[in-house]
């Protein structure tokens, strides 16, 4: 077991105020966390500072033994699968979807002038193909629908074989089925061996797929609760957090909330 990321007092100060206060917090390499918490929490904050594309304002943040701020970042974030809608919004529209994987090996959202060797487009095939979107290969990214695009951007992530990987509300918008393939595609990758350490921010407890193993309540910028899912996925800790009574149950390794 080795540490992955390791935050220690780091504060992100932006406008005057603290969006995250003095947060500490380590992943190790055979965890899968999940971040919960309120709109404005800090949630996609504390994602940015371990994809490495914000520094902390104060405090350390150790990200794959690189300290941030003494580390070639650039080098550091292809070791690192990160997927939300900030970087989506970046892809361009009319970028196939081999493309928007396959660019993921250079950390570049477009295709320019890079060259790629015959391994990285099969391997982007395979990805593609992992995640269900082989016959979606030639198709523009704009084109997609929401949840098409969501698994694109995933096997975007996977593309690099990232040594960690982190996720911004991959579910949010999808239909009910789209929800529950990638609830499925994303649990099976969670519980092989061979999976990284992954960090899946989410608003929705019915979204934490099976295989994760953590549990992170984020609430007005500092760690209301931290630890294995039993512990924290429970009504007295998301009560407390988003202030309601609450009624949360598990079975077979989901979960679900409702207000009491
Ligand atoms: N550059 C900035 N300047 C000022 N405030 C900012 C900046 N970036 C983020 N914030 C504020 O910091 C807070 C935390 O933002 P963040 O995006 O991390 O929240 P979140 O937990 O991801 O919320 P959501 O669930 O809505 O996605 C918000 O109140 C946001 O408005
Ligand atoms: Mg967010």
């Amino acid at each position: 077991m080795a540490s992955v990321l390791d935050l220690t007092g780091v504060s992100v100060i932006r406008g005057g105020g603290a969006i995250l206060d003095k947060v500490s917090w380590t992943v190790n390499d055979d965890e899968r966390w999940v971040i919960l918490g309120p709109n404005g929490a800090g949630k996609t904050t504390m994602l940015q500072i371990a994809a490495a594309l914000i520094h902390p304002t104060s405090g350390t943040a150790t990200i794959l033994d690189e300290a941030v701020g003494k580390a070639d970042l650039f080098e550091l974030r292809t070791r690192i699968g990160f997927a939300s809608t900030a970087l989506a919004r970046r892809i361009p529209a009319k970028e196939t979807v081999l493309n928007v994987v396959l660019t993921a090996a250079w950390a570049v959202t477009g295709r320019w002038n890079e060259t790629y060797d015959d391994v990285d487009i099969e391997r982007a095939q395979r990805v593609l193909a992992e995640w269900k979107l082989d016959h979606l290969e030639k198709r523009r990214f704009g084109d997609l629908s929401d949840g098409e695009q969501k698994r694109v951007q995933i096997a975007r992530a996977v593309m690099t074989d990232p040594e960690l990987m982190l996720l911004d509300e991959p579910a949010a918008s999808l239909d009910l089925g789209a929800r529950e393939e990638l609830l499925h595609i994303l649990g099976g990758y969670a519980s092989s061996p061979t999976a990284p350490a992954i960090v899946m921010v989410t608003h929705h407890v019915e979204e934490i797929p099976r295989g994760f193993t953590h549990a992170l309540v984020l609430s007005r910028g500092s760690i209301a609760a931290a630890g294995p899912l039993a512990e924290v996925i429970t009504s007295e800790v998301l009560g407390s957090a988003f202030g309601l009574d609450l009624v949360v149950e598990e079975r077979d390794g989901r979960y679900w909330a409702r207000a009491a």
